[in-house]
């Protein structure tokens, strides 16, 4: 894998590269400073939060582990790196500098973060600084320039031959866990067994996820973010929910999938449902599609099997106009996904920033672009009995035209949700998440 990722990296970086040019020229700026990031303590203590390193900094750098670290670009030379490798007998230092990046870059050492200031340019008022607010160094403070964050964050979407290899590593490894997961549902364990089984697979620790695992039991699956993690198993699990993904130098996947247990047959038929309906939502990732519209799409879709299933006794089209497909399908079909779970851009329409407005109606769509080559997305439908909504919908209208009895029935699974992570290319997707699967 090393050495494929060698063989990409010097396009990954010639492309990064020509980027900065171009977001330094439309902000007016000289030098490109991107900043690793410091960590953060909790309130009034002395305990850091994990540390979550700047997405521009992984972006150059195979690097997630280097807080106080510093990459400077300048038009027309090698990528400087500033690398910090604290004398620190308290903490584990970042290992010296090693790997396939490291023949491209200057690099010089640092051993306190202020000593960074003596290798950075002397005017900050020429330079793009990217980073948090607290990742300053002396006088120097990030300043983040809009013109500089727009052009990058725009382009950020269109990812290198470097980077699509990445994220095939994170399916994989998701996959390889997603399995393990599966075994132990099966076998009868608790959420908290589940979650420890798919740690223990994925070989990552909670932290180093790209983002806290939903495992989700019986109505838990209803919760659309539900993290709470039982000890004791249910006495009968009837259905099983799991979003949980994998981080490969700093790159996310992100996967759901939901299962039926022993005895739950007619739940099974309205996963094979929702998988029939997924698959052909991922077949839609082709270049000039516009995202908002396939969500839109989603909807009518999911529709169609909740009236064939016979949940609702009304038309897909007046379902779709009256919310009751929100009701059942209450989040976006999907969004960015690449150095961030949710990654930055999926709203904005031109490299200079403006925004795509979602369509009304529709508050969680986090992605409104027309999709191209090398775009990464989710494709993430779901359908789920949410007693919150569920209350809504029966003091409306719409609420004799809903199958009480079945949806009521169907409460004790919680929800369904199947998404996987689709490459946008010239011709079919690339479905990094069932290929991922596929080769396990
Ligand atoms: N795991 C969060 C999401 O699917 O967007
Ligand atoms: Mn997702
Ligand atoms: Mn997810």
């Amino acid at each position: 894998m090393s050495d494929l990722l060698a063989k990409l990296y010097p396009d990954h970086l010639r492309t990064l590269q020509q980027r900065a040019d171009t977001a330094l020229a439309r902000g007016g700026f000289d030098h490109l400073l991107v900043a690793a990031g410091t960590p953060r303590y909790q309130f009034l203590d002395d305990r850091p939060y994990p540390f979550a390193i700047n997405p521009h900094f992984k972006h150059w750098l195979p690097l997630t582990k280097t807080p106080g670290s510093w990459l400077v670009h300048t038009p027309g030379r090698r990528p400087k790196v500033i690398y910090l490798q604290p004398r620190d007998y308290w903490h584990v230092v970042p290992e010296a500098p090693a790997g396939y990046w490291v023949e491209h870059c200057d690099i010089v050492i640092v051993r306190e973060p202020a000593e960074a200031l003596a290798h950075l340019p002397k005017d900050f008022a020429r330079c793009a600084i990217l980073g948090e607010d607290n990742a300053g160094v002396g006088e120097l403070r990030p300043n983040n320039p809009e013109a500089v964050l727009a052009y990058l964050h725009y382009h950020r979407a269109y990812k290198t031959d470097h980077e699509l290899a990445m994220m095939r590593v994170a399916s994989k490894l998701g996959a390889r866990a997603h399995r393990a997961a599966e075994a132990a549902f099966r076998a009868g364990e608790s959420e908290y067994g589940i979650h420890m089984a798919y740690l223990g697979a994925v070989h990552e620790t909670e932290s180093e996820l790209p983002y806290s695992n939903i495992i989700a039991l019986n109505q838990h699956g209803a919760v659309l973010h539900y993290t709470d993690l039982n000890r004791a198993p249910p006495t009968h699990a009837q259905s099983f929910l799991i979003d949980a993904g994998a981080n490969f130098h700093g790159y996310a996947s992100d996967i759901t999938r939901t299962y039926a247990g022993a005895d739950a047959d007619e739940f099974q038929a309205l996963i094979d449902a929702v998988d029939g309906a997924q698959r052909s939502f991922v077949e839609k990732v082709r270049k000039g599609q516009d995202y908002a519209a396939l969500h839109v799409h989603a909807h009518h879709v999911l529709a169609l099997v909740l009236r064939d299933q016979d949940f609702i006794r009304m038309t897909p089209e007046s379902a779709v106009e009256s919310g009751v497909s929100g009701v059942f399908f209450p989040h976006g079909l999907g969004h960015m996904i690449g150095l961030q779970v949710h990654d930055v851009g999926g709203f904005q329409k031109d490299e200079s920033g403006g925004t795509i407005l979602k369509p009304p109606g529709h508050p969680y769509l986090r992605l409104t672009r027309k999709l191209e080559p090398r775009m990464v997305t989710t494709i993430e439908p779901g359908i789920y009995f949410i007693d919150m909504l569920l209350a809504e919908l029966k003091a409306k209208a719409q609420a004799k035209d809903i199958n009480w009895d079945k949806v009521d029935r169907f409460r004790r699974y919680g929800g369904i949700r199947i998404e996987d992570d689709v490459v946008c290319t010239d011709t079919a997707p690339e479905n990094l998440t069932r290929d991922a699967f596929a080769s396990i």
